[in-house]
């Protein structure tokens, strides 16, 4: 395995792979690699000829006053763990690399990205469009894998990939949870042993809601109510959004039907969180 920091590097080894006709695949990343992330790499190797991890902490999709000062970084830990998950090359650029000096192009999109975590941090989708392009551009792979972890980044892939003309097969990965059910996350290293405990008000509250759609309730007005009711009677959580919309459109919905995303951000101490499920009922 390989770990390249500049642009020209990364193409020099992609395009020695392309010419032998290697089919390769992106798991673009933050770093701070956890098994939610190695899910991803792991079902990357098994239907590429190669894969690239990208580690890269891109500061245009955090807001003022959000983590990216403190966002944990280990890159030797995560180049151990992109080996033995199979990985073929990291790229792992600097800031600078991936946004030098006048810098001023974005990929901006609309609608999708105004709903859930586009209306509590408005231009996260514009950071994460645009340095996804970027890295679909560096990397030109066949397939890209994504976690439904972070279900409406997922959707705003698909949508951009497709009103941008990448020619690069998206595809999604189910949540990986901790095995007392709270969702694998970087950020749950900022968690004391309190909100650790407090966190798994998170799932208790996509369970339930779950249970009851899977039990026959279409009224979405109940389900989130009673998921928030859920989560209120934890005095360390305060709610962000708790929202059900149509998984392709970000839309609320009223009535559950059809493909919808029941999706919660939840602050836990200065921790946020986010958990979701989604659901097709016919
Ligand atoms: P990051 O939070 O590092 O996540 C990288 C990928 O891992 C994302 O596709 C995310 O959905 C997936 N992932 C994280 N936790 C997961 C879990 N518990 N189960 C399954 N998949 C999980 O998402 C980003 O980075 C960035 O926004 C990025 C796409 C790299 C752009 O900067």
């Amino acid at each position: 395995m390989e770990i390249v920091s500049t642009v020209s590097d990364a193409r020099k080894i992609i395009k020695e792979w392309k010419k032998k006709g290697l089919k390769t695949g992106l798991v673009p990343t933050m770093g701070y690699l956890h098994e939610g992330h190695l899910s991803l790499i792991k079902k990357a190797v098994s239907e590429n000829d190669r894969v690239v991890v990208s580690i890269f902490v891109n500061p245009t999709q955090f807001g003022p006053g959000e983590d990216y000062e403190t966002y944990p970084r280990d890159i030797n830990k995560d180049s151990a763990l992109c080996e033995s998950a199979g990985a073929d090359l990291i790229f792992h650029p600097e800031a600078s690399e991936m946004y030098p000096d006048g810098s001023c192009t974005y990929v901006n999109m609309t609608g999708l990205t105004d709903a859930l975590c586009g209306r509590s941090r408005p231009t996260h989708f514009q950071g994460v469009c645009t340095v996804v392009s970027k890295l679909f551009n560096i990397i030109t792979p066949d397939n890209a894998y994504f976690g439904m972890k972070d279900a409406q980044q997922l959707a705003v892939i698909k949508r951009m990939v497709s009103d941008l003309n990448f020619d690069i097969n998206i595809v999604g990965c189910p949540i990986i949870r901790e095995s007392d059910g709270l969702a694998k996350s970087s950020r749950n290293t900022y968690l004391n042993a309190e909100e650790r405990k407090a966190a798994l008000i998170l799932q208790k509250s996509i369970f339930f809601g779950e249970s009851l759609v899977k039990k026959g309730e279409r009224d979405a007005a109940f389900v989130i109510n009673s998921m928030k009711e859920i989560i209120e009677s934890e005095p360390l959580a305060k709610i962000d959004y708790v929202e059900i919309v149509d998984m392709n459109t970000m839309k609320n919905v009223s009535v559950i039907q059809g493909e919808i995303l029941c999706a919660i951000a939840v602050y836990i101490g200065k921790t946020r969180l986010i958990d979701n499920f989604i659901l097709n009922i016919c």
